[in-house]
């Protein structure tokens, strides 16, 4: 598939759930009220649209929420998605808070990258970012999933001015120590938060990366593992550093990607409101992926040029990350 600014779009990230056993203060409110079931895609019509992608050209399928590991039975959609002659790889992105449990049955499922939240290494601040009490858990999760075998493992990391921006190091050494990858991620503005001011919490990646420098000698790559992370390597170490940086060094001209939300929108941009309801449609017209693909294809004329952040003219997105697919 192609856009109308010519970019080929070969990765769906699609949101299986809105719920989250965790309320992180940039992702959404506490007193986030969840989607009745009945709005939500069935397990059944999420294969269906994974499908019709995979026919379209999709090669890459990242499940997000949410956090994709509340919702029952996850591990036979995946294992479905898995089973798709089209796709390279289906991936996930989770909070780490269940994959004690989870690790082992997610790369029996043929998930061989997983990408999970990390923000701090301080049980106080860890809760104050999350507003849950479950550091411990997630280090044993991200513990047993770098020894279960999964090919790659990148921890993600949203850093904020005054609440995790002088950690960055020790969570480079943690991630060194594992022998996996992190990246750090600007904040993006996805509906209105109370906790704290966006633009006054605003860590650049340079800044960042200046911080990471004044302790490792980073090498710039040209590695990539599809989606808008930027690496650099490290000596003596597999450890890759990314950096995901939606204000400092916008990636739009590059973008590759779709989002499904669990409500069945298929979001053209995470920036913007464009989106085309593929509930509708399949809920419409069961197994019938020639008319979805139909619809999709039509899609691809209304993604947008470029997320809009901060611009005063433009309309901001209202939706928070956890309604986006994040
Ligand atoms: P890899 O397959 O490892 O490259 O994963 P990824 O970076 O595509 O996925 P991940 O779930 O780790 O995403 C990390 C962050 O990048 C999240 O905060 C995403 O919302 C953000 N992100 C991913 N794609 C886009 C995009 O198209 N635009 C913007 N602004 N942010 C994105
Ligand atoms: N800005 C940037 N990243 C965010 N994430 C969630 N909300 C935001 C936001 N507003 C990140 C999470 C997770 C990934 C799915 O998205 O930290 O790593
Ligand atoms: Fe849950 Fe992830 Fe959102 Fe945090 S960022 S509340 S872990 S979905």
């Amino acid at each position: 598939m192609v856009d109308g600014f010519g970019r080929r779009i070969e990765y769906l990230r699609m949101s299986v759930t809105d719920r989250c056993d965790f309320r992180c203060v940039y992702c959404m409110s506490e007193d986030v009220k969840f989607l009745p079931r009945a709005q939500v895609l069935s397990l059944e019509e999420l294969a269906t649209i994974g499908q019709a992608f995979s026919e379209l050209g999709v090669k890459k399928i990242r499940l997000t929420g949410g956090e994709p590991l509340v919702r029952h039975d996850i591990i036979s959609l995946a294992k479905k998605l898995g089973a798709l002659p089209g796709l390279d790889e289906v991936t996930m992105t989770t909070n780490g808070s269940q994959l004690v449990r989870y690790a082992e049955p997610l790369l029996k499922a043929g998930i061989k990258r997983l990408n999970i939240s990390l923000d701090s290494l301080n049980p106080l601040r860890f809760a104050a970012l999350t507003r849950r009490e479950k550091l411990d858990q997630v280090l044993d999760g991200i513990r047993v999933a770098a020894a279960a075998g999964f090919e790659r493992i990148k921890l993600n990391a949203v850093v904020l001015k005054g609440r995790n921006d002088d950690e960055v190091i020790d969570l480079v050494d943690f991630a060194r120590e594992l022998n996996i990858d992190i990246s750090f991620i600007e904040e993006m503005p996805l509906g209105v938060v109370s906790s704290h001011n966006r633009q006054e919490a605003f860590c650049s990646s340079d800044e960042v990366l200046e911080r990471i420098q004044t302790r490792y000698a980073l090498i710039a790559s040209d590695e990539k593992t599809g989606g808008p992370s930027r690496y650099y390597r490290m000596q003596e170490s597999d450890t890759r550093i990314g950096f995901i940086s939606p204000h400092s060094h916008n990636f739009c001209e590059t973008c590759n990607r779709i989002r499904l939300t669990v409500e069945g929108q298929l979001l053209l941009c995470l920036g913007r409101d464009n989106a085309v309801d593929l509930r509708a449609v399949v809920r419409r017209y069961p197994g019938d992926t020639e008319r979805l693909k139909q619809t999709v294809i039509d899609a691809m004329q209304y993604k947008p040029k470029e997320h809009t952040f901060y611009q005063d003219d433009q309309p901001q997105v209202v939706r928070f990350m956890n309604m986006t697919g994040g």
